[in-house]
């Protein structure tokens, strides 16, 4: 096991891409910290990590909330002493509707930079006093493969997630010598439970799988080794990186 005795907070962690992290994470020993707006799902999450043998719990937070990061970070002290590993999984992605930029109107993009940028910077904050007394710390951002690819139809969310890689590398360097590590990963589009409908169609699907060097479908499970690598000692002299895990559609 690559992460005994250590602590991951997984934001999103109770569907999608994020329940897989916080199963990966607790499978490899980690004591895991499921954080999501969806409560309900959290809980199941943690349940499941525990009935399988693992550490959990299930922490209700909005990332785009000061006191309620905070408060997540707080109650992963007070419960297992330390926090290690963060992921920034939590997004607005599937609950977004794919439209013209000229029809998206104002409060949608605030909402989508509110979560998928800012909520990040408030998660680092909280947990930052933690890993910098620790002297280590891991911090994977969840960026995504559309910011290489300039996915139409998605302004607000891909100039989101293209600001997570900029937010990585220049965090990276302010955090380099406490001993911190920050990286990123871009996903391809992935079949994650909560895109069927809506975001993801049959034809993207088959075009993904058309220019992929590995030409089939992506789950949820192909990002789970590269997060653990990250979250692990294995990658300790890495930071800033953004890595696309997508079966070899970006090469760059
Ligand atoms: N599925 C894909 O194809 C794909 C590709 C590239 C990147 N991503 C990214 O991976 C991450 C997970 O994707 P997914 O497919 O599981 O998406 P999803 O929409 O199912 O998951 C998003 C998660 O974030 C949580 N969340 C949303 N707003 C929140 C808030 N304010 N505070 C706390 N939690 C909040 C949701 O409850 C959910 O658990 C997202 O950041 C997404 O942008 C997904």
């Amino acid at each position: 096991m690559r992460l005994k005795n250590k602590v991951a907070i997984v934001t999103g962690g109770g569907v999608g891409i994020g329940k897989a992290y916080a199963h990966g994470l607790a499978k490899e020993g980690a004591k895991v910290v499921v954080a999501d707006i969806q409560e309900a799902e959290a809980r199941k999450v943690a349940a499941d990590i525990q009935q399988a043998g693992g550490e959990a719990m299930a922490v209700a937070v909005d990332v785009t909330s000061v006191e309620k990061t905070q408060a997540m970070a707080q109650t992963a002290l007070k419960a297992y002493g330390r926090i290690d590993i963060l992921v920034n999984n939590a997004g607005l992605y599937s609950a977004l509707k794919k439209k013209n930029f000229m029809e998206i109107d104002g409060d949608e993009w605030d909402r989508v930079m509110a979560v998928n940028v800012k909520g990040l910077w408030h998660c680092v904050k909280a947990v930052y006093p933690a890993m910098k007394q620790q002297g280590k710390g891991k911090i994977i951002n969840i960026s995504s493969g559309t910011m290489l690819s300039g996915s139409p139809f998605f302004l607000h969310y891909v100039s989101s997630k293209g600001a997570v890689i900029g937010f990585t590398r220049a965090l990276a360097r302010e955090v380099g010598n406490d001993n911190i590590c920050v990286n990123s990963i871009m996903p391809g589009l992935t079949i994650s439970g909560s895109n069927q409908e809506g975001v993801m169609t049959a034809e993207q699907l088959a075009d993904r799988r058309k220019r992929r060097a590995i030409q089939r479908d992506q789950y949820p499970q192909d990002l789970v080794g590269t997060v653990i690598f990250l979250a692990s000692d294995d990658s300790d002299f890495m930071t800033g990186q953004a890595i696309a895990v997508d079966g070899g559609m970006n090469m760059y």
